[in-house]
C-alpha cells in the first residue's frame, strides 16, 4: 500500500500535485534543484488552499493540516528515503528526465514505484538505462493543470508492470478523488492531450481563416460541444443523436476540417511578437497587469463550481 509520496520538481505542476496528496492525508516529501522554489512553494500551496476554503470547497481546518503533511528537502537522497511512490515533474527535457530516473533507480528503496508526469515523452526512452527490476515499477502518471482542481489522471499500463502494482497506483488516485484513465499504448500525448489538440487545431484554423471572431469561436465551444462534453462523452452523444446522422455529418465534414501537422502560423506570429498569453499580458486576448490575479482566480472559481456540481451529480 502506498503511504509516503515524493514529488520531484516544485514548479507549476509539482506544487499542485504535492498539495492534493497532502490534502488527502499523505506524507509528501518534495525536492527541487532550484532552491528559490523551496521558498515559494509553500506560499503558493497555502494561497491555493485558502482560495479553496474561501470558495467553500474545503474546510478551513484543512489548510494547516495539509501544510503540515508537506516537507521540502535540500537533497534528493533524503527526499526519497521512505518513498513508496515518486512522481517526477521536472522540466520536459528527455536528458534531464533520464538522468533523474537513473539516479532515482539507484537511490530509492527496492519497492518504490517511480512515475513521470511527462506530457509528451516516451516512458521507454525516459527509463531506457535503469535496471530491469525497476522497469517493472515505472509508469507515466499524467496530471492536468491546475493539478489541484482538474480531476483527470492518465496512468500508463504499457505492459512493463504487473497488474498488482498498477492497481496499487490506481487505488492511490481513487483515494485522492481523481478520475484515472488506464492508457494501454505508449502513444505521444496519451489520451486527453490528443483529444484537446485535435480540437485546438480546428479552433486555430477557424480563427485564422476568419470564420468567426476569437470570442465567438470560444463561445461556440463553451456553450456547444464543450458544455455537453463536461457531462456526456462523444460516444454517448453520438448514441443519443443517432449514429446514422453522425455518420452522414462526418462523411460530409471530415474532408473540410484542418489536417495540418504543424502548430498554426497565427500562434507562431504571436510568439514572435512576444505575446505568450497571461505571462506577457497578451496572447489571443489581453491581460492587464492589475486584472491578472482576478483572471486567475476566476479561472479557479469556475473549475471549483464544476467540481462541486460533478460531486453532486
Ligand atoms: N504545465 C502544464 O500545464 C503541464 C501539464 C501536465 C504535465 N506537465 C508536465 O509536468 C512536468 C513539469 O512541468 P511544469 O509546467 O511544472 O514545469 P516548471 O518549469 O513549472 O517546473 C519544473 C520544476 O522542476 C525543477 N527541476 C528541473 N530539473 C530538475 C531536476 N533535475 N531535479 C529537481 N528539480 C528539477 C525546476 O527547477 C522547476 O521548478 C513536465 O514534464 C510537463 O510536460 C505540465
Amino acid at each position: 500500500m502506498i503511504k509516503n509520496i515524493s514529488v520531484i520538481g516544485a514548479g507549476t505542476m509539482g506544487h499542485g500535485i504535492a498539495n492534493v496528496f497532502a490534502m488527502y492525508g499523505y506524507k509528501v516529501s518534495m525536492y527541487d534543484r532550484n532552491k528559490k522554489n523551496h521558498e515559494n512553494v509553500i506560499d503558493e500551496i497555502k494561497s491555493e488552499l485558502e482560495f479553496m476554503a474561501e470558495e467553500k470547497y474545503i474546510d478551513k481546518e484543512l489548510i494547516n493540516l495539509t501544510l503540515s503533511n508537506i516537507k521540502i528537502f535540500s537533497s534528493l537522497k533524503e527526499t526519497i528515503e521512505n518513498a513508496d511512490y515518486v512522481i517526477e515533474t521536472i522540466s520536459e527535457d528527455i536528458k534531464s528526465k533520464q538522468e533523474l530516473f537513473n539516479q532515482l533507480d539507484k537511490i530509492c528503496p527496492i519497492h518504490t514505484i517511480l512515475s513521470s508526469n511527462t506530457s509528451s515523452l516516451s516512458l521507454s526512452e525516459i527509463t531506457k538505462d535503469i535496471s530491469i527490476e525497476r522497469k517493472k515499477r515505472v509508469m507515466i502518471c499524467h496530471w492536468y493543470n491546475p493539478a489541484h482542481l482538474m480531476p483527470i489522471i492518465e496512468l500508463s499500463y504499457f505492459g512493463n508492470m504487473s497488474e498488482d502494482i498498477f492497481l496499487d497506483v490506481y487505488a492511490l488516485y481513487i483515494s485522492i478523488e481523481k478520475q484515472p484513465i488506464k492508457v494501454k499504448k505508449d502513444i505521444p500525448g496519451m489520451i486527453a492531450n490528443r483529444l484537446l489538440h485535435a480540437l485546438a487545431r480546428e479552433v486555430f484554423h477557424l480563427i485564422e481563416t476568419g470564420a468567426a471572431s476569437s470570442e465567438d469561436v470560444e463561445k461556440a465551444l463553451k456553450y456547444g460541444p464543450g458544455f455537453r462534453s463536461a457531462t456526456t462523452g462523444i460516444l454517448e452523444s453520438a448514441d443519443l443523436g443517432g449514429l446514422d446522422i453522425w455518420c452522414a455529418v462526418e462523411d460530409n465534414l471530415f474532408k473540410e476540417l484542418n489536417n495540418s501537422d504543424k502548430a498554426c502560423d497565427l500562434m507562431k506570429q504571436k510568439i514572435k511578437e512576444g505575446c505568450l498569453g497571461l505571462k506577457t499580458d497578451e496572447g489571443f486576448f489581453k491581460y492587464p497587469k492589475d486584472k491578472k490575479e482576478k483572471i486567475r482566480k476566476d479561472f479557479f472559481r469556475r473549475l471549483i463550481i464544476q467540481l462541486k456540481a460533478s460531486k453532486n451529480y
